[in-house]
């Protein structure tokens, strides 16, 4: 049973296959929180508890001593708190009490949020109640237990049985105590152009903070955090992984004490936030997806990728072919017209493109960045037939279409500007803080996202579009709504996000097929919560595979490739003027959703048929990369080199890709140790013919010599044979 409750002792136990979790109710109705971490297969913890007397500590319940389960605030616990609430009578403290609990098979959901999907095949679900006595604020602890995939979801409701309006000042969705742990703590923080860098320390005195106040999840940093052992690898040691599935501002604290306890808080971000609940009313606070791993880094991030495409992206995506696409943003930028698209068109299905996709320009009087976002109608100056005969002429090439669209922003130069200047993001009497020329939408009304769904919903009914990219190229300032009283304005930046999710739902609701790719100049909303309606998200607009290398790495600890926005551009690379050659930049993008980001008239008959190759060749192991495990084997942040590893689910196939960062004469031959391989069984290695046993390419490893030359990446296929 993945989720036990033992009447005589309080405790409950939940279990996944490697990994058990357990909690219990004190005398005193409080929740104490036991343990997180290797299977023990329902073993009573309570000896893991902290002696409850410290100096100087409160004289009653050890509140700043026991690990708690979801702290209340203002009693003792002087450790981070996960719900700040101003009660009726303005009094802060909240004292939660178990009242009552429910276990039921399948997943729970969130109203308005998304969160990971589940049958009663996949989870089970407990909801543990629990109250203040005096202003009857209720804390719903949902967990959600997978137990195959290893992960164990979190969220909370709050509830106001009282008969008074509770401001919630903060209201985090998971907390969790480690009381005699000693951890290193891996984030993801990183800037536009080199989103998702990874930084890991060993924990130290204090709190440590990886949030976000930009309105989206940012490329700054990524909601996704690790605890490990010091000693943690990619193949061995203890990890736990925390990902909000959230896409607005968020806050993950960890804090070390002077014990030595550990406790990580993680939620929407408290700062500028708040809710006024009405008696009655209910919060729910975003979901968190903790997983844990024994066996390494690279094990915590394959749990992570199996439940991101099976359970979290939309079902209809699930196993599904990619189609690979160019995309029009570097091959023409604003500068295009029908017919010039069509010339690109017409040659990227020559070269074998499945997908053209129009990005930035097409709409309005849109030559630059500086007007027309919020008027959605094509310009027919450069659209003559406009996007119902554009997408037309396009599939007559064979090709689907797809379009680029940024739903959330508007230019100042915009009719939609002009005839509703009060649906921009604005603080009465105070102008804007600018930013690439855009203002944005207030997402928490009603009427704005009527007019966006009408005006997406046209779009789609007009012209044959299959594919959405989906940009977000500004961050939210000024958090204000006109519509919104006095008394509600600390909601904004959650009713916006709340905003954003609902105009996908329904866009969703109608269009199913229509994929919509995530964008925020290039990675800045790569979370969890977009995953539920973008089953992939562009990584980054640094498009330069070295660059990407990093990028996609870093990425890869929480999110699986198949969701990996990863383009093929040109050289000069439009961002570091760097001139890769082909082979390793389609290296890199396979290990992504493989697409073109490059005009193809510029390319030379050899270069045209170096891509059909390639496309071929990605079509050869598109099923292995898309659906396979992915193994991190050397990281392109510590060595001179970036590895990485494909197998597929029966370990008969395996892809090493590998790619060399900086030339040196002196170290010319690498050992690449393989992971994944059945150790007895004999492998043959395509380009050379030879054969391997599982066991030599894992625990001696594949010798290569670093390439001569300019083009430093390597991909090698792996088959079993039968002896
Ligand atoms: C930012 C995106 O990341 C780019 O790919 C491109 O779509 C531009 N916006 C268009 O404005």
């Amino acid at each position: 049973m993945p989720i036990t409750f033992q009447k005589t002792t309080g405790i409950f136990n939940l279990e996944t296959e490697n990994s058990s979790y357990q909690f219990r109710i004190c005398p005193e109705g409080i929740l104490e929180h036991l343990y997180y971490g290797r299977s023990i297969s329902g073993a009573d913890m309570r000896h893991l508890r902290p002696a409850p007397e410290r100096g100087f500590s409160s004289g009653g319940f050890p509140f700043d001593i026991s690990p708690a389960e979801y702290p209340g605030s203002g009693l003792g616990d002087f450790r981070i708190s996960a719900v700040n609430p101003v009660n009726p009578d303005c009094s802060r403290s909240a004292d939660f009490r178990y009242i009552g609990h429910e276990i039921r098979p399948g997943k729970y959901t969130l109203p308005g949020l998304p969160s990971v999907r589940g049958t009663s095949a996949d989870a089970d679900t407990l909801i543990v109640s629990l109250r203040d006595v005096l202003t009857g604020l209720c804390a719903d602890l949902y967990y959600a237990v997978f137990p195959q995939l290893d992960v164990i979801t979190r969220a909370v409701c709050l509830r106001n049985e009282g008969s008074g309006t509770i401001l919630l000042e903060k209201a985090a969705s998971v907390c969790i105590d480690f009381p005699f742990a000693d951890f290193d703590l891996i984030h993801f923080p990183g800037g536009y152009g080199m989103e998702r860098g990874v930084e890991r320390a060993p924990l130290r005195r204090g709190i440590h903070t990886v949030s976000s106040q930009r309105g989206v999840s940012s490329h700054h940093e990524n909601p996704f955090v690790i605890l490990c052992d010091h000693a943690a690898t990619e193949e061995y040691g203890a990890c736990l992984g925390f990902m909000p599935v959230y896409s607005g501002n968020h806050k993950t604290e960890v804090e070390l004490d002077c014990f030595g306890h550990v406790r990580l808080v993680s939620g929407i971000h408290d700062e500028g936030f708040s809710w006024v609940l009405e008696a009655g009313a209910s919060f729910a606070a975003p979901e968190v997806i903790l997983s844990y791993s024994h066996r390494g880094l690279g094990q915590l991030s394959r749990n992570y990728h199996r439940l991101i495409r099976e359970n979290l992206c939309p079902p209809q995506f699930k196993g599904r072919k990619g189609e690979v696409l160019l995309n029009s943003w570097e091959a023409a930028y604003f500068d295009y017209d029908e017919k010039i698209l069509l010339a690109i068109a017409r040659e990227a299905a020559s070269l074998g493109i499945d997908r053209f996709v129009l990005d930035d320009g097409w709409f309005g009087k849109r030559n630059d960045d500086t007007s027309s976002l919020g008027d959605w109608q094509a310009n027919p100056g450069k659209l003559p037939g406009g996007l119902t005969g554009l997408a037309e002429k396009i599939c007559q090439l064979g090709l689907s279409f797809g379009l680029w669209i940024e739903p959330e922003m508007i230019s100042e130069d915009s009719d939609l500007y002009r005839n509703h200047p009060d649906w921009a993001v604005r603080e009465p009497g105070r102008t804007p803080e600018p930013s690439r020329n855009q203002l944005v939408l207030d997402m928490t009304r009603a009427d704005v996202r009527d007019y966006l769904f009408h005006s997406i919903d046209t779009l789609l009914s007009q012209a044959n579009i299959t594919y959405l990219k989906w940009d977000f190229n500004r961050p939210l300032t000024n958090a204000f709504s006109a519509l919104l009283g006095r008394e509600h304005q600390g909601e904004f930046a959650h009713r916006f996000i709340l905003g954003t999710y609902e105009l996908l739902s329904r866009l969703q609701a109608k269009w199913p097929d229509v994929l919509i790719e995530g964008c925020t100049a290039g990675g800045g909303r790569f979370d969890a919560g977009m995953l539920y309606y973008c089953p992939q998200i562009w990584c980054s607009d640094n498009t330069d595979a070295l660059c990407r290398l990093k990028i996609q790495e870093g990425t890869s600890f929480g999110y699986p490739v198949r969701v990996m926005g990863s383009h093929v551009s040109a050289i000069p690379n439009h961002q570091t003027g760097r001139s890769i050659p082909l082979r390793t930049r389609s290296i890199v993008a396979m290990s992504g959703t493989y697409g073109f980001e490059l005009d193809p008239r510029r390319l030379s008959p050899e270069e045209k048929s170096a891509v059909q190759e390639e496309i071929r060749q990605f079509g050869a192991y598109e099923n292995l990369i898309r659906e396979g495990d992915y193994y991190r084997l050397a990281s392109a942040f510590e060595k001179t080199y970036s590895a990485w590893e494909f197998v597929s689910s029966d370990h008969s196939r395996a892809l090493l890709n590998v790619v060399f960062t900086a030339a040196q004469p002196e170290l010319a031959q690498v050992c690449i140790r393989l992971q994944g391989l059945l150790e007895n069984a004999v492998y043959v290695r395509e380009d050379t013919g030879k054969q391997y046993t599982g066991a030599a390419l894992m625990y001696g490893g594949l010798v290569l010599s670093v390439p001569k030359g300019d083009d430093p990446g390597v991909q090698i296929f792996f088959k079993e044979i039968d002896m």
